[in-house]
C-alpha cells in the first residue's frame, strides 16, 4: 500500500498539553516520518474533543463560555506541538462546522437503519470517562482509572443497537483481520470484553442536562453523546464521504491510542462503522502509560512531565530518542531523570556521537576529510555490511509490527557494531604502518570507507526517530541539505556503496555534548577513606606477596564500572593518557590520569569499560588533577592490560 493514515486520540478539551498527548502524538509523527521513508504519501491527524460534559465543567470552572473555553486550548496545543515539531496534516476540531455535519449525517443514516431507538436506562456514569461503567468494570465500587464513584443517572435517551453487531465484530477481530488490535494483549483484553452480552450505547444527552454538544438531527431536545461524537473525527478528518483523503487514506487507517481508550475504539466504533456501512479501519495501536518514579502522574502528586521543559533541557531529538527506546511497546514506562541521563550518556553521547566525531575525525586525519576509494572488502568488512543488511530487516520488521523500542535496539546493534568494527581494524595502527606498507593504505581505505557507510546507514534509520540528528549527520557526510529527504529513504539506505569515494566530509559537531556533572570532592562520602586506601598501596609496592587484609581493608576501596568518553595525549609526558570516564549517574564524569600512553592509543581505547578506583584522594601529575585510578594488570615481560567489566555493566555499577 502507498499511503498511510495515522491519527491520535483527539484530546479533551479540558487541560493543557502533557507527557502523555505529547507521547502519542509525537509517536503519530514519528510513524509519518518513517512511512514517508518507505516512500508512502501520508496523512496524519490530531486535535481535539471539545463537547460533553468533561469539558463543559471545566470551561465552567474558569468563567468563560465554552467556546471561549476551547478555542483558547486549542491554541495552547497547536502552539505546543509546534514546539515539539510535530509535522500533522490536519488539527480537527470536534467544533468545526463539518465535524459537525458529518456526526449529523452519519446519525441520520444510522437512525433511518433503525439501529437507533428511543427508550429508558440507567446507569453508573463516569465522567472522567464520559461514559457508563458496568457493574463488571467498578472496582470497590470506584471507576478504577479515575478513583472517583460514579454518579447514577436514569433518563431517556436514544440508543445505538450495539448489541447487533457483537458476532461480526468477534469475527472481524479473530479471523478476518487478526492485527486489527495490536500489541496481542490488548486484543485479549477486547476479547474477553466481549465474552459478556454487549449492552446497546447510550448516544444521547438531554438538552435540560447538556447543552454543550451536537443537536441530534431527528429531536432538538437532545445532544450527542460525546463520544459518538468525538469518534467520528477520523472520518471527517479526510472528508468523508466524498473527499479525495478519503479514498485515498481510509484504506490505511491506523488509530494510536493509550491503553486507558480501548472500549470505545475497539468496541464502539468499529460498530458503529458496521452501522453506517463504512468499511473498518486498519489497526488499533494501543500504547501503556508514562508512569513518574513513585507511580502514577498527576497534577495533584506534582510529578507531571512537561515535555517542553525537557525537551528544551536536551534537545528535541533527545526526548524523542528517550520516550520511543524506553517504553517497550504496550507496556507502562516510567519516566525517569536518571534512566534519561543514562540514556543521553550511554547511547548518545557515548555511541551514537562518539561513532560520528570518531569517524569523521579519523577520515580528516588520514585523508584530508576526503572519502577514500575502498581495497577489496577484508572478513571484517563483509561482517559489518552483513550486519547492517541485518539491521536494517531487523529495523523494518519491528517498525512494522510496531515493536518500537526493539525496532531502535537494531540500530543501536549497528551502532555497537561499528564501533567494534573501528576497534578491531585499528585504523591508527594501519596509519603508521602505510608509509611502508601498501596494503596497509589499501586495509585503511577500506576501514574507513565501511565506517562512513555505516554512518550514513544509521543516520538514515534514525531519521523518523531523530531527525535532526540524522540531518545533521548526512550533511556531515558531504550531502546538500536538498538531498535529505532522498537520502532517508529506504532505497538509498539498501544500497551499500551508496557514498561516493571523493566526498568531500565535514569534520562535524560533537551531537550530543558531555554534560557537566559536579565532580565529587574532599567532604562527599566517595572521599574519606581514600588516604588509608593509598598508603596501604604504598606501603605493599616493594614486597612480592601482599600480607592479608581483612574484608573491611578492602571493602574501603570504593571500585567502580566506568566507560571512557574521551582521551587524549598530555604535552610533554610519554607516559600518561588525560581521560574522561563515565562513572554512572551518582558520581557522574571524573577526570582521570592513566599511565597507558605506551600501551594504547587515545582513539582506540574511546567508550571502554574499565575499572576504577573512585574514592582515590585526588592528586595532581604535571599540573593536571586526576580524580582516580583505572585498573590494570601487568606481566613479568612488561605487558600491560587494562581490566575490563563485562559488557552488560553500565558506568557505575559497583565492583566487589
Ligand atoms: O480520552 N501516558 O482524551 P484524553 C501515556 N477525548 N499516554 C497518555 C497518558 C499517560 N500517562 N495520559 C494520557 C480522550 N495519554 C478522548 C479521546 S478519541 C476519538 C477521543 C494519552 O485527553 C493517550 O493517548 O483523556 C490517551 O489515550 C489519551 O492521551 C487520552 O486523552
Ligand atoms: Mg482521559
Amino acid at each position: 500500500m502507498s499511503n498511510y493514515y495515522v491519527t491520535t486520540p483527539i484530546y479533551y478539551a479540558n487541560g493543557e498539553p502533557h507527557i502523555g498527548s505529547a507521547y502519542t502524538t509525537s509517536l503519530a509523527d514519528m510513524l509519518t516520518r518513517f512511512n514517508r521513508f518507505l516512500g508512502k504519501d501520508v496523512f496524519f491527524l490530531t486535535g481535539m474533543d471539545e463537547h460533553g460534559d468533561k469539558v463543559a465543567q471545566a470551561a465552567a470552572e474558569t468563567g468563560k463560555s465554552s467556546q471561549q473555553y476551547v478555542d483558547d486550548l486549542a491554541e495552547i496545543y497547536r502552539k505546543t506541538w509546534k514546539a515539539l515539531g510535530l509535522d500533522y496534516s490536519r488539527f480537527i476540531r470536534t467544533t468545526d462546522q463539518d465535524h459537525k455535519d458529518l456526526v449529523r449525517a452519519l446519525l441520520q443514516k444510522v437512525y433511518d437503519k433503525g439501529d437507533i431507538y428511543f427508550g429508558e436506562y440507567g446507569g453508573n456514569y463516569c465522567v472522567g470517562c464520559e461514559r457508563f461503567l458496568t457493574d463488571k468494570e467498578l472496582v470497590d465500587g470506584k471507576c478504577p482509572d479515575h478513583q472517583t464513584v460514579p454518579k447514577f443517572v436514569k433518563e431517556q435517551n436514544y440508543f445505538f443497537k450495539m448489541s447487533k453487531y457483537q458476532d461480526r465484530l468477534i469475527e472481524h477481530i479473530t479471523k478476518i483481520s487478526p492485527d486489527f488490535i495490536r500489541p496481542e494483549r490488548y486484543k485479549n483484553e477486547v476479547l474477553g470484553l466481549l465474552r459478556q452480552p454487549l449492552e446497546d450505547l447510550c448516544i444521547s444527552r438531554p438538552k435540560s442536562r447538556l447543552t454543550w454538544g451536537i443537536e441530534l438531527p431527528f429531536d432538538d431536545n437532545y445532544v450527542t453523546y460525546v463520544w459518538f461524537d468525538a469518534l467520528i473525527n477520523y472520518l471527517t478528518g479526510v472528508d468523508y464521504p466524498n473527499g479525495k483523503n478519503y479514498q485515498k487514506f481510509w484504506p490505511s487507517c491506523e488509530h494510536l491510542i493509550g491503553k486507558d481508550i480501548v472500549k470505545p475504539h475497539a468496541v464502539f466504533w468499529p460498530t458503529m462503522l458496521m452501522a453506517a456501512d463504512i468499511p473498518l479501519y486498519q489497526h488499533l495501536t494501543v500504547h501503556g502509560y508514562w508512569l513518574a518514579p513513585n507511580g502514577k502522574m498527576s497534577k495533584s502528586l506534582g510529578n507531571v512531565v512537561d515535555p517542553i521543559a525537557v525537551s528544551k533541557e536536551f534537545s528535541l531529538d533527545v526526548f524523542r530518542y528517550y520516550i520511543f527506546r524506553e517504553m517497550s511497546f504496550g507496556l507502562d514506562g516510567v519516566f525517569s531523570n536518571d534512566t534519561l541521563e543514562t540514556r543521553y550518556n550511554a547511547d548518545l553521547a557515548n555511541n551514537l556521537g562518539n561513532l560520528s566525531s570518531r569517524t569523521l575525525a579519523m577520515v580528516h586525519k588520514y585523508r584530508d576529510g576526503i572519502v577514500p576509494t575502498p581495497g577489496t572488502p577484508g572478513e571484517l568488512e563483509i561482517a559489518l555490511r552483513t550486519q547492517a543488511h541485518n539491521s536494517i530487516s531487523d529495523f523494518l520488521e519491528y517498525m512494522n509490527t510496531r515493536e518500537i523500542n526493539r525496532a531502535i535496539e537494531s540500530i543501536w546493534t549497528l551502532i555497537d557494531n561499528t564501533n567494534v568494527f573501528i576497534d578491531r581494524t585499528k585504523p591508527w595502527a594501519l596509519a603508521k604502518l602505510e608509509k611502508t606498507d601498501p596494503t596497509a593504505k589499501a586495509a585503511l581505505d577500506s576501514s574507513l570507507y565501511t565506517q562512513v557507510e555505516a554512518l550514513r546507514i544509521i543516520a538514515a534509520l534514525i531519521s523518523p526517530i531523530m531527525p535532526d540528528t540524522a540531518r545533521k549527520i548526512t550533511e556531515f557526510l558531504g550531502y546538500s541539505p536538498d538531498d535529505i529527504a532522498k537520502e532517508h529513504s529506504i532505497e538509498v539506505v539498501r544500497a551499500w556503496g551508496h557514498l561516493q569515494p571523493g566526498t568531500k566530509v565535514q569534520v562535524g559537531e560533537t551531537l550530543f555534548p558531555r554534560r557537566e556533572k559536579p565532580v565529587a570532592t574532599g567532604d562527599t562520602k566517595v572521599e574519606s577513606p581514600a588516604e588509608k586506601a593509598g598508603s596501604a598501596a604504598s606501603a605493599t609496592a616493594e614486597t612480592t606477596v601482599t600480607p592479608t587484609i581483612n574484608y573491611d581493608d578492602f571493602a574501603k576501596v570504593d571500585l567502580r564500572v566506568g566507560q571512557i568518553l574521551t582521551a587524549e595525549r598530555i604535552a610533554k609526558s610519554e607516559k600518561l593518557l588525560k581521560l574522561q570516564v563515565d562513572l554512572g549517574p551518582q558520581i557522574g564524569q571524573r577526570q582521570i590520569l592513566a599511565g597507558i600512553a605506551k600501551y594504547y592509543e587515545p582513539e582506540a581505547i574511546i567508550g571502554r569499560k574499565v575499572a576504577v578506583v573512585a574514592n582515590l584522594k585526588p592528586a595532581k601529575l604535571m599540573g593536571i588533577e586526576s580524580q582516580g585510578m583505572l585498573l590494570a594488570g601487568s606481566d613479568d615481560a612488561g605487558n600491560l592490560e587494562l581490566v575490563t567489566p563485562g559488557s552488560a555493566l553500565p558506568p557505575g555499577s559497583t565492583i566487589r
